[in-house]
C-alpha cells in the first residue's frame, strides 16, 4: 500500500518535494494557504489552511491517517508542528521546533556552535540595549552585519558599507530591531561582517548521520548584478561536479564537517535534528564561515537538487525520520541545473498582484527543462495569476552550468505575461565575476 505523506507548504520548493515524494510512490496530502496547481494535482486531497494553524494541520493529519510528515517552511517549525505531529504518532522527516532552533534563533545557532567548538565561526555579539550597542560600536571599526535574532524571512539582514553607510546608520537599525521587536523579540546580533562568495550545502540528516547534497548558489539580491534588495533568492545554480566554480573540494568538505559537527552537537545536547538540514556558508580567505543555518530545504536550493537527485526520495524520507540513513551518501545525478525564480513585476520593492502568467508547460518539457509553480493561484488552465511572492521556478539541467542555463531560458520563453527574471543568474560572464572576485579574495 501506498505511503499516506502530509506535505506542508505551498511553494516551488513544496513542488519539488511533492514531484520527489510521488515519484517515490506516496499518496501526497498537503495542506497549504494558496493554490498551487502544481502541488494540487500531485495530492490525493489538500487542505487549505495556515501552515501554522497546529491544530488544524495535526487534527488533518489524524484524519487522513498520515504516516509521514515533511515540511518545506520554518514557520511551522519554530510553531512546533513536527513536536505535535510526533505526540499523534506522526512520524516526521523535519525538526522538533527544539532543534529548528538551530534557524529560528540565531542566537541559540551562535551560542551552540561557540559552546561545541564547532568550525566556522564568526565573532557575534547579542545586545538588547541601545546604550551597549552605542558604546560597542564606538569601539569597533570593522565592517558588521546587523540581524534581529529570530526570523525575517531573510529580509532583516543589514550590512555595513551596504545598506549601513556609518557608525550611526548601525546604532540606528539596531535600535530599530530592538523598538519594534523585528523577528519577535527586542533582541538583535550583530556579526563580524565576513567577505567571500556565499554558497549553500544541504544535507539530509537522521538526528546522527548525514548525507550531504551537491552544493548551490543562491542569489539573494532583488535585480541582476547582485544589485537590489535582498530577497527570499531569485534563483540557484549548481554543477556538474557538485562543487561550485569558485568552490575546492576541499572546501565542500569543510562545509559537510560543520554541519556534521552541529547535528553531532544537537544530539549530544539532547534534541536531535532529523530532516534536510542547509548550511548557508561564506566563502572566505580563511576558508567556509557560517552565515546561517535553516532547518529545511533552501528555495530555491531544493529545486536544484531534488532535480538531481537519483534515489528515492520517500526512502529517504523515512530513513530520516527512522534513525535509518545508510552509510552512503544519497545519489545525485553529475550534471548541473540552473533555476531562476518568475516573480512578479516589483518584487522585493512593491509586488504587482494579481498579474496573469500564461504557462505552456508542454513547451516548458519540450526544452527538457523543469518547471515548478510558487506562490500563485491557478485562475483556469495554463493561467496563473501572482501574489505578493515569487511565482514559477524554472530549472534547466544539462552537461555544464552553460547548457543548464541555455536550457532554462528556452523553457522559459514558453511563458507569457508581466513578470520579471533575473536573466543573469547562471550566465557565463556572471560566473567569470564570481571566479574572479574569489581569487581576489583569496589573494596570492
Ligand atoms: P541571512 O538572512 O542571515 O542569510 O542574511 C542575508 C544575507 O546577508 C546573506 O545571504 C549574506 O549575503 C548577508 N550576510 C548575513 N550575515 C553576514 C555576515 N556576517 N557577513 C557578511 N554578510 C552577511
Ligand atoms: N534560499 C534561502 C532560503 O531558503 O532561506
Amino acid at each position: 500500500m501506498a505511503t499516506k505523506v502530509l506535505l506542508v507548504g505551498g511553494g516551488a520548493r513544496e513542488h519539488a518535494m511533492a514531484r520527489a515524494l510521488a515519484e517515490g510512490g506516496a499518496e501526497l496530502y498537503s495542506v497549504m494557504k494558496n493554490r498551487n496547481p502544481g502541488i494540487r494535482r500531485l495530492s490525493k486531497d489538500v487542505l487549505a489552511a495556515s501552515e501554522t494553524d497546529i491544530e488544524k494541520v495535526t487534527m488533518y493529519a489524524r484524519l487522513r491517517g498520515v504516516e509521514l510528515a515533511c515540511v518545506g517552511p520554518e514557520a511551522p517549525l519554530e510553531a512546533g508542528l513536527v513536536d505535535a505531529l510526533e505526540k499523534e504518532g506522526v512520524r516526521c522527516a523535519a525538526p522538533t521546533g527544539a532543534a529548528a532552533r538551530l534557524e529560528t534563533s540565531k542566537e541559540f545557532m551562535r551560542a551552540l556552535m561557540a559552546r561545541r567548538g564547532i568550525p566556522g565561526r564568526i565573532e557575534h555579539w547579542v545586545f538588547s540595549d541601545i546604550a551597549e550597542v552605542k558604546r560597542f560600536i564606538s569601539g569597533y571599526d570593522k565592517g558588521v552585519a546587523v540581524k534581529p535574532v529570530g526570523l525575517t524571512g531573510g529580509k532583516g539582514v543589514k550590512i555595513s558599507g551596504d545598506q549601513l553607510l556609518s557608525k550611526d546608520e548601525v546604532v540606528r537599525y539596531a535600535a530599530e530591531v530592538l523598538e519594534k521587536k523585528v523577528g519577535g523579540q527586542s533582541r538583535v546580533i550583530i556579526e563580524e561582517r565576513a567577505e567571500g562568495e556565499e554558497f549553500t550545502l544541504q544535507a539530509f540528516s537522521d538526528g546522527k548521520r548525514v548525507s550531504p547534497m551537491p552544493a548551490v548558489q543562491d542569489h539573494k539580491r532583488a535585480w541582476e548584478g547582485d544589485s537590489g534588495p535582498n530577497t527570499g533568492g531569485m534563483g540557484s545554480y549548481s554543477q556538474q561536479d557538485h562543487l561550485l566554480p569558485f568552490l575546492r573540494r576541499q572546501e565542500y568538505e569543510e562545509g559537510v564537517q560543520v554541519i556534521q559537527r552541529t547535528v553531532d552537537a544537537l544530539a549530544a545536547e539532547g534534541t536531535p535534528f532529523k530532516g534536510p538540514i542547509y548550511g548557508q556558508f561564506m566563502l572566505t580567505r580563511e576558508g567556509p564561515k557560517v552565515i546561517e543555518f535553516n532547518a529545511r530545504f533552501g528555495d530555491p536550493e531544493a529545486m536544484n537538487v531534488l532535480s538531481l537527485l537519483e534515489g528515492d526520495f520517500l526512502e529517504i524520507c523515512n530513513d530520516m525520520a527512522d534513525g535509518s540513513l545508510g552509510g552512503e551518501s544519497a545519489a545525485f545525478g553529475r550534471l548541473a541545473t540552473v533555476c531562476k525564480y518568475v516573480v512578479p513585476v516589483g518584487y522585493g520593492v512593491s509586488s504587482r498582484v494579481g498579474s496573469e502568467i500564461t504557462v505552456d508547460e508542454k513547451g516548458v518539457e519540450s526544452e527538457g527543462a523543469r518547471l515548478y509553480f510558487a506562490a500563485v493561484n491557478e485562475k483556469g488552465p495554463g493561467t496563473v495569476l501572482t501574489t505578493t511572492s515569487r511565482a514559477l521556478g524554472v530549472v534547466g539541467v544539462a552537461q555544464d552550468i552553460e547548457a543548464a542555463e541555455r536550457r532554462c531560458e528556452a523553457a522559459l520563453s514558453h511563458l507569457g505575461g508581466d513578470f520579471f527574471v533575473r536573466h543573469d543568474i547562471g550566465r557565463p560572464e556572471a560566473i567569470k565575476k564570481k571566479m574572479e572576485r574569489m581569487e581576489r579574495i583569496r589573494g596570492p
